[in-house]
């Protein structure tokens, strides 16, 4: 695997399980889940209800398809918030036979996702004092739904004595299990846990094995301690991973309640027990969902995307959806989690580094880094070999030859196995400690690992030189230093994990994506008691705070900065939240120069940062919003070709959508706070409509426009001066984008910019722009 993914060793388990679902050829009998969408406004009158309806509509499937060997189909879930409809068991003809009533939108079989952490509030600028902060109250009374691995209750991050009871609103309920006594574990913080088991329980074949996890919401991983505790977990003193990271931890919205929603299990987290969380969370009363989960490979289409359209169904209740665009990078399209209506949020580093410095025989030193705790090498001076020459390159545990790496320092490879588990490897073996070195695959990426051996992780040219010098010494020798806690303007910060997902939109090339990035590499955050930091069984460390690294870190960063902008503006939509985020992230590093990107060491374009890295205070006062309503978000789906059926799924209980009435010319039109131009050739014209609201004041602005690049574009914009009459007005323009490029440019990609600027305000949206060649996104 070699990416940060924190459930390392499930991630191969989750795909022997979708082998296992893959319905077997014809009515075997074989049972598997599938979400099955339903078209509420056709429940005859006879049913009083639409879950009797569901339950009349399995009852009357044809007689032959409900005798054995196909058991009668088994109801897991309702569904009538995140989507309406039902999951059950059913045979393969069963689904089939559903599919072919016209009141079934769709019918699709239920898949494995997988999820995908203190410094940052002060690297984010927030303070006590002024800004975010103290104008949303910390988003007290705002709920921040996590749906993730659980949560580890009674940690310092979810106690907080001086919040008031919680939200009149709030309708959730803290649920009960083997190892979670909710009497004891939820307080004025932690105001909901609930888990969804049943898609994985059915997927299984057999109960939760309560010996290896726990049927409850209590977290025996740490992933969702972590990420709940990013995003609401209440300020504790002194916090830090043994000696590193020291200082006070908080999440982001100090104030806001944490409901957990438990959807990830050992072997990965079930659409149909997303789904169900979501709908729990919009019904419990949640303003936020934080969700660090997503598909493996490509984005699926927005139709057979369990957490698009469940998002689709927050977006209709005012709920934000924040989500991790995944760990995928540095390739194009790895990007999940894309829907115009969710929250895509990228991985980037932030000011603190835990320096450990590799020392050669020959004096050089190059620098890595590490979070490695425990005992210091004896010797300045050991034996230092190269993996590939005893036995295993990615040192792969098992694989190692003792009787070479004995009392050694190694030099691994990074890539296919975790990171922790190499130096485990190379303990088992006997080597002394390790040195991890990236491959071409993540450049100059480094991420501190907590290693069981005294470790550190060096890039790409660092390697190269270290095995060169042993392949040119007769007894190379190394040593490691352990250098702590450095926080510094040098090297730079932010830049853009490698791992971290980019665009273009693989759905939607016309939506730029990732939206922002967030601080998440290396994010100090509250872990469970169950597992140990590394979540390696060998290792016997029980601690409060871990550092780990991954967009699943830097989702919940911008989940808790949407609840504080909820609870300062409570009409805000969804997309106005978005949009307050996108128009006001920064696009230069603390030295002043364009965020760079960890896998090249070049400069990022808005297909790697999308508008740039979220800056809560300035998001406070966006000046202008770009915002859409539900109806815009159907248009689009018209835009890109859904057909009625598909677009059905999201629409529900409304009636059909009639595309050729719908406004949006092109996808592009949606009304989003950054514009993605897709060149069919050289001399293409394309034009886009956009409208935004003057949120800022005073009633009288007026904003003018300032065109960056891209080079080979001739970018216009009329009116190019938004003169406003009031708060609250919205204004219309239109921008232009004319190839001027030629031939060479086609398929390659040129970045820019327009601001809005009342002289107060600068209102930035990303340009990207694609010159075709022949790539077409299959929808
Ligand atoms: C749960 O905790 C409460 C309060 O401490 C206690 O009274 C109750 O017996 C506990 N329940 C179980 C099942 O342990
Ligand atoms: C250092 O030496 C001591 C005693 O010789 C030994 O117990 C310890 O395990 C050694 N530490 C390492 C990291 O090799
Ligand atoms: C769809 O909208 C178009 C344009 O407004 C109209 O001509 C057509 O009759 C509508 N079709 C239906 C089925 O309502
Ligand atoms: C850019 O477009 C404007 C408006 O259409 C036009 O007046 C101008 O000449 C164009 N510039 C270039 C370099 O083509």
């Amino acid at each position: 695997m070699g990416k940060p993914f924190p459930l390392s060793s499930p991630a191969v388990l989750s795909l022997l399980l979708l082998l296992l679902l893959i319905p077997a050829n014809g009515n075997t009998g074989q049972l598997s889940t599938y979400i099955v969408h339903v078209s509420p406004a056709h429940k005859p009158a006879s049913s009083p209800t639409l879950r009797h309806w569901y339950r009349c509509t399995l009852r009357s499937l044809p007689r032959h398809l409900l005798r054995t060997p196909a058991p009668a189909p088994r109801l897991l879930y309702f569904y009538s918030r995140a989507t309406t409809g039902f999951a059950a068991r059913l045979s393969p003809a069963q689904a089939a036979a559903l599919r072919s009533l016209p009141y079934i939108l769709s019918v699709l079989p239920d898949r494995a996702r997988q999820p995908h952490t203190t410094r940052s509030p002060t690297f984010l600028r927030l303070s006590p004092y002024s800004g975010l902060w103290p104008s949303s109250s910390f988003a007290s009374d705002a709920v921040i739904a996590v749906l993730d691995t659980g949560i580890f209750p009674s940690r310092p991050s979810f106690l907080d004595s001086s919040l008031s009871p919680p939200p009149s609103s709030w309708r959730g309920s803290c649920d009960s299990g083997s190892g979670f006594n909710s009497s004891q574990a939820c307080n004025r913080k932690l105001i909901g846990a609930r888990f969804f088991y049943k898609g994985y329980e059915s997927a299984m074949g057999h109960p939760i094995d309560e010996s290896r996890e726990s049927k409850s919401p209590l977290d025996t991983e740490g992933h969702g301690t972590h990420t709940a505790s990013t995003a609401a977990g209440a300020a504790v003193e002194d916090a830090g991973f043994y000696q590193y990271a020291r200082g006070e931890a908080r999440g982001m919205a100090t104030k806001a309640r944490i409901a957990a929603y438990k959807i990830c299990w050992a072997a990965g987290c079930f659409d149909s027990d997303i789904l169900a969380a979501m709908d729990a969370a919009i019904d419990d009363g949640a303003d936020v969902i934080s969700l660090s989960v997503g598909a493996t490979g490509f984005a699926p289409s927005f139709y057979r995307d369990s957490i698009a359209i469940g998002a689709f169904g927050a977006a209709r209740h005012g709920v934000t959806v924040s989500c991790s665009a995944g760990n995928s990078g540095p390739g194009p399209y790895t990007a999940v989690n894309i829907a115009p209506w969710i929250l895509t949020v990228g991985a980037s580093t932030i000011d603190r580094e835990f320096p450990a410095d590799v020392i050669l025989g020959d004096g050089t030193t190059y620098g890595g880094v590490s979070l490695y705790a425990g005992e210091l090498l004896n010797s300045t001076d050991l034996p230092l070999v190269y993996a590939g020459d005893c036995g295993s390159r990615l040192c792969i545990s098992g694989y190692l030859d003792s009787a070479k790496v004995a009392g050694k320092i190694v030099l691994c490879d990074r890539g296919a196995n975790a990171r922790v588990e190499k130096g485990s490897a190379v303990k088992l073996a006997g080597g002394a400690g390790m040195i991890l070195a990236n491959t071409a695959e993540n450049g100059e990426e480094l991420i501190a690992d907590s290693h069981l051996i005294p470790a550190t992780m060096v890039g790409e040219s660092a390697g190269d030189k270290i095995r060169d010098y042993i392949k040119s010494q007769s007894s190379p020798t190394a040593t490691v230093v352990f250098r702590g806690t450095v926080i510094s303007s040098s090297p730079p910060a932010p830049k853009v994990a490698a791992f971290s997902s980019r665009g273009p939109n693989y759905r939607a090339p016309e939506i730029l994506k990732p939206d922002v990035i967030a601080p998440g590499v290396n994010i100090l955050a509250a872990w469970t008691g169950i597992s140990s930091p590394t979540d390696l069984d060998i290792d016997p460390r029980r601690v409060l705070f871990n550092i780990i690294s991954g967009t699943s870190m830097s989702c919940p960063h911008v989940s808790g900065i949407a609840a504080l902008l909820h609870k300062t503006y409570p009409d805000w939509s969804p997309a106005a939240i978005k949009s307050a985020l996108m128009t006001t992230a920064y696009n230069l590093d603390n030295s002043g120069e364009i965020i760079k990107d960890l896998s090249t060491g070049e400069e990022s374009t808005p297909f790697v940062r999308g508008a740039g890295h979220v800056d809560p205070n300035k998001a406070l006062d966006p000046g202008l919003i770009y915002d859409s309503q539900v109806e815009d978000y159907l248009a689009f789906l018209c835009a890109i070709g859904y057909s009625t059926q598909q677009i059905a799924l999201f629409t529900r209980d409304e009636t059909t959508v009639n595309c050729s009435a719908m406004t949006l010319a092109s996808p592009g039109d949606l009304n989003y706070p950054a514009f993605s131009v897709v060149f069919s050739s050289t001399s293409d014209i394309v034009t886009f409509s956009r409208v935004v609201r003057n949120v800022g004041g005073p009633d009288d602005a007026v904003y003018e426009a300032e065109i960056s690049g891209p080079p080979g574009v001739n970018v216009t914009v009329a009116p190019s001066k938004l003169v406003f009459d009031a708060v609250d007005q919205s204004l219309s323009y239109e921008i232009t984008f004319a190839s001027i490029a030629d031939a060479a440019v086609a398929g390659s990609n040129g970045f820019g910019g327009i601001s809005w600027s009342d002289g107060t305000h600068s209102v930035r949206s990303p340009i990207a722009v694609s010159w075709r060649q022949s790539f077409v996104a299959s929808m």
